[in-house]
């Protein structure tokens, strides 16, 4: 799958659009899990973005301007650490494997990087980031400012770099698409795979469990983010992960889980009866946000902006909660005084892409919504959460969904990613009766 002139085209890209200067680029520290065990690695999605490069301790440089180059720093090859750890490219491969100009080990570091900065008129860093980090690259500044008298120049104060990389990574290549689609293919899979495994009296954990399963087995590295395995008022919690309740016949079953396919995430919410039947009270809900969902997606044009569809969620929502009886007043009102929130009080999707909750910004320089542009992906999930409450016919108690899809803007009609996790109530009562 790697295609080393993607990632040569993105360091050229984000060359140009540099100008002139120096960016550095770490990737991500490995983490003590307790005493000596580590959580499982993660590389940096700015630093693996640029490189496919995903071993820890390692950097990247660019340099812009007449004299551009990428050059990366990792570690040396080690056999004695390789016969413990694993295998590392080293250098030399590294350089050869990945395309860079120039490879260097780990360790020259603290060496090199003054040398690299001297005389360069900008630096492109993620300030902040990671403070360990911070220290080190103010360090190699200082060396730098420390020269002045023999002529040696620093760069003039830090330009965030991943403002210029994030304008990137909004918009998807072909390849990264096929690793989306990929990774959503496989965590619809395993969202049908837990409808027909679900039986009531089991743990929320089981059926996590069974999600894990397929994600691996199906080659995903690793779940995108933890899994809420939600049943019955449990889905009321927004992020409840501790998934250890009993699923009970009669309720229902909110269960968001998405993998992560070489960097790439999948973000699926799908909610459906434990018993496999929608209650009266259920069904009502669940074609509100259904039908909600449905008008969002439609949004999903190059015509509109980034709330277009959030708008046209509340809006059926918001009637539907009218409807209902949840809330009272007109539309108007409602959406004016804020009222819908008691039931659905977050936002109707997000960026996504190598993160979960993806880079991009969703306002535009002017600060308007920002238009929505072919090869942005993003989610669409509205919801409705009912706690029990006196304004709440009872029958509504506890009830919690929320459907969300995986969906990429194109030239026409959107590309829903995730098309393959059943949705409607007749193909899931169908599913679950096997
Ligand atoms: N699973 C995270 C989200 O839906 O935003
Ligand atoms: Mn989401
Ligand atoms: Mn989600």
């Amino acid at each position: 799958m790697f295609n080393l002139n993607e990632f040569k085209t993105r360091r050229h890209q984000l060359i140009k659009a540099m100008g002139d200067g120096i960016a550095i680029i770490p990737t991500s520290p490995e983490l003590i899990r307790n005493r000596d065990s580590h959580y499982p690695y993660r590389f940096d999605s700015y630093f693996y973005y640029l490189t496919g490069f995903k071993e820890p301790e390692a950097l990247l440089v660019l340099v812009a301007g007449e004299d551009s180059k990428s050059i990366l720093f990792c570690r040396d090859k080690d056999i004695e650490r390789e016969i413990w750890d694993g295998f590392r490219y080293g250098p030399d491969a590294a350089k050869h494997e990945f395309g860079f100009d120039q490879a260097y080990s780990f360790n020259a570091l603290d060496e090199l990087m003054p040398k690299l900065l001297a005389n360069q008129p900008k630096l492109f860093y993620s300030l902040g980031a990671d403070v360990a980090w911070d220290v080190r690259v103010t360090s190699w500044l200082n060396q730098v400012k420390a020269q002045a008298r023999s002529g040696v120049s620093a760069p003039d104060g830090v330009i965030d770099v991943r403002k210029l990389v994030d304008e990137m990574r909004l918009y998807k290549s072909s390849y990264e698409l096929d690793l989306m689609r990929q990774s959503a293919n496989i965590a619809s899979r395993a969202h049908a795979r837990a409808m027909q495994y679900v039986r009531g009296g089991q743990m929320e954990y089981e059926v996590e469990a069974e999600f894990l399963h397929e994600f691996y087995r199906s080659g995903a590295q690793a779940p995108a983010y933890t899994s809420i395995v939600a049943g019955g008022a449990n889905a009321c919690t927004l992020h409840y992960n501790a998934n250890n309740g009993v699923l009970k016949d009669g309720d229902l079953l909110l269960i968001d889980a998405g993998c992560e396919l070489d960097g790439y995430a999948s973000d699926i919410t799908r909610t459906f009866p434990v018993n496999g039947k929608f209650s009266a009270a259920q069904r009502d809900v669940y074609d509100l946000v259904l039908a909600a969902q449905a008008a969002a997606i439609v949004q999903v044009t190059v015509r509109n902006h980034w709330n277009s569809p959030h708008e046209a969620a509340l809006d059926v929502l918001v009637q539907g909660f009218i409807d209902m009886k949840l809330c009272q007043g007109s539309k108007d009102a409602v959406l004016e005084s804020g009222a819908y929130r008691q039931f659905y009080m977050h936002r109707t999707g997000h960026w996504l892409g190598l993160d979960v909750h993806d880079a991009g910004e969703y306002k535009d320089k002017a600060g308007d919504w920002r238009k929505l542009e072919a090869g942005m992906t993003l989610t669409v999930e509205p919801g409705c959460y009912i706690r029990p409450a006196d304004n709440v016919p009872e029958h509504f108690w506890n009830i919690g969904i929320r459907i969300e899809d995986d969906v990429l803007v194109t030239d026409g009609v959107c590309e829903v990613l995730t098309v393959d996790a059943p949705k409607s109530i007749a193909d899931i009562e169908a599913l679950m009766r096997g």
